[in-house]
């Protein structure tokens, strides 16, 4: 679902005429927007997508610490640069047949040109991080105060008290979720999903993290630091 609003959402913004038209590099950092959502600028940090610090002159599906690339990706034997990158972002599909990138390609070739323009400069080597992240990405709604502006990813390891799961019980089909300012959620067990995120913006060990996911607040993720906190940490109890 996800990727999908994601995905039209980009075709929206992508093909826009009246958009096209300002072109250029400030265009381009727009443009960029349905990438970020997926892919950071700065090195190493890696999402659903691979980062794209320092992409030009790449081999494709070569970075280390990326851990997902398709085997299409990485035995494609491209080379990013301004051609092969112009060729991908038109029709991913079409140039490595069975890659794992949930995007239809861009087919304005003005728009491809200033978005590769801008994405060329950001991903140098040692270019400042100007992108904001994506405007959308499951922020905003009722539980959205919870959460810093944007649709950034947040930090987990200074958590505000509100964000920070002291206790879960689990009675019926109810998940009961108490955070540190006292307050007490209830979530149908279906709306709430466990995750870990081991990274540097994941959350202390022991202290995990609930984030709202979703537009209606009746939906959020908790992230633990480690699998092995998960069944730990949920009581049974009504
Ligand atoms: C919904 C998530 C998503 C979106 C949106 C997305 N990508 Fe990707 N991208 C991926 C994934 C996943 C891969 C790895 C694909 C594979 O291994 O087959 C990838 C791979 C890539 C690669 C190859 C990187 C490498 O290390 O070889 C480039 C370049 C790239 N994307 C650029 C972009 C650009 C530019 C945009 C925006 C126009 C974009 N992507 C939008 C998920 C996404």
């Amino acid at each position: 679902m996800k990727g999908q609003a994601i995905m039209a959402f980009a075709a929206i913004i992508l093909t826009s005429p009246a958009i096209a038209q300002t072109g250029d590099m400030s265009h381009g950092q727009r443009l960029v927007r349905a990438c970020v959502a997926c892919h950071s600028l700065e090195p190493d940090r890696n999402m659903t997508g691979p980062s794209l610090a320092n992409l030009w002159g790449r081999k494709a599906g070569s970075l280390p610490s990326f851990e997902r690339y398709s085997d299409a990706l990485k035995s494609s034997g491209i080379i990013w640069d301004d051609r092969s990158l112009d060729g991908w972002l038109t029709d991913p599909d079409r140039m490595v047949p069975d890659n794992d990138m949930p995007f239809n390609g861009i087919k304005d070739a003005r728009a491809r040109a200033d978005l590769l323009a801008f994405l060329k400069e950001a991903t140098k080597p040692g270019a400042p991080q100007q992108t904001a992240q994506a405007p959308m990405g499951g922020t905003g709604g009722m539980m959205g105060g919870m959460m810093g502006g944007g649709g950034e990813v947040p930090n987990l390891k200074n958590l505000s008290p509100n964000m920070q799961v002291k206790a879960i019980t689990y009675c019926h089909d109810t998940f009961r979720v108490a955070t540190h300012d006292g307050k007490m959620r209830a979530f149908w067990e279906r709306n709430l999903r466990f995750k870990t995120d081991s990274s540097k913006d994941g959350p202390q060990s022991g202290a995990p993290a609930l984030v709202p996911a979703g537009m209606m607040g009746d939906r959020a993720d908790v992230i633990f630091a480690a699998p092995e906190e998960i069944s730990k940490m949920i009581e049974a109890r009504c």
